[in-house]
């Protein structure tokens, strides 16, 4: 665990991790596999990344990236979708080819979402696994959308959404009744096989459910406590989030 003064100093820090990746893959000429995340906490990460590119040319070519989740039904052109806030808050600034982004088909018929989930498992494999996955926390202890209940070994899936977490996005849908009832999303295997594990949360509505993570024992109930057994995982505060540890 790792504790700062505010957010942004961490998720300069954060992203500061990353870039230093980026750029020694890219001066080998591999590859950087990416797990991304989204909600409000990575924002200003992928903000610093952009400056990064920007300001200092740090280049996306070699980057390879595979969302955590996405809400189902989706349309990508929804002012919900994660499609489009990924393009909003990093894609759409930095010079990743559009064939390396990943992230999970909100629009699929249900009888085809299995395979699919299967091919995006495959795909991340294909890729060589992920390097570094960046996460939130919901309140409900959910990392992606692996609410309470998900096993440490689950898979890329549809799920349905905890009532919590349904109150918690409606003032993003209008109303909670407009809140999507289910999502796809990694699983927690999917997440825990990354080499490292990078979980951040910001401002005290955080810290009931970080001192649960950290301190609380491993159980299906909070599903970010299974990040205790990786061996490369951080968690990534500000002093508020911390003020229950
Ligand atoms: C959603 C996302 C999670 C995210 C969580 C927290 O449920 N699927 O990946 O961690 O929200 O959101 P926020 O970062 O806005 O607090």
């Amino acid at each position: 665990t790792a504790i700062y003064g505010s957010a942004s100093d961490a998720s300069k820090e954060v992203a500061g991790e990353v870039a230093d990746l980026i750029r020694k893959r890219n001066k080998s000429g591999k590859k950087t596999v990416l797990g991304l995340a989204t909600g409000s906490t990575p924002t200003q990460v992928y903000g610093e990344l952009i400056r990064l590119h920007n300001e200092e040319g740090l280049s996306f070519e070699n980057v390879i990236t595979f969302n955590l989740d996405e809400y189902y039904p989706m349309e990508p052109h929804s002012l919900q979708s994660y499609v489009r806030f990924m393009n909003e808050h990093l894609f759409d600034h930095i010079d990743i080819p559009e064939e390396q982004v990943h992230i999970p088909d909100g629009t699929l018929e249900e009888e085809n979402i299995n395979d699919y989930c299967r091919e995006y498992e495959e795909k991340i494999r294909a890729a060589g696994g992920l390097d570094i996955q960046l996460l939130g926390i919901g309140r409900t202890g959910h990392i992606g959308f692996n609410e309470p209940g998900s096993r440490p070994d689950s898979r890329t899936r549809l799920i349905t959404l905890d009532r919590i977490t349904r109150k918690d996005a409606a003032s993003d849908f209008f109303g909670e009744e407009n809140v999507p009832r289910r999502a796809i999303t990694m699983g927690v295997g999917t997440i825990l096989d990354a080499d490292r594990v990078i979980l951040m949360a910001w401002g005290e509505g955080k810290a009931p459910i970080i001192r649960e993570a950290v301190e609380g024992n491993i159980r299906e109930q909070v599903p970010a406590t299974y990040l205790q057994e990786h061996d490369n995982a951080e968690v990534i505060l500000d002093d508020a989030a911390a003020e229950k540890l």
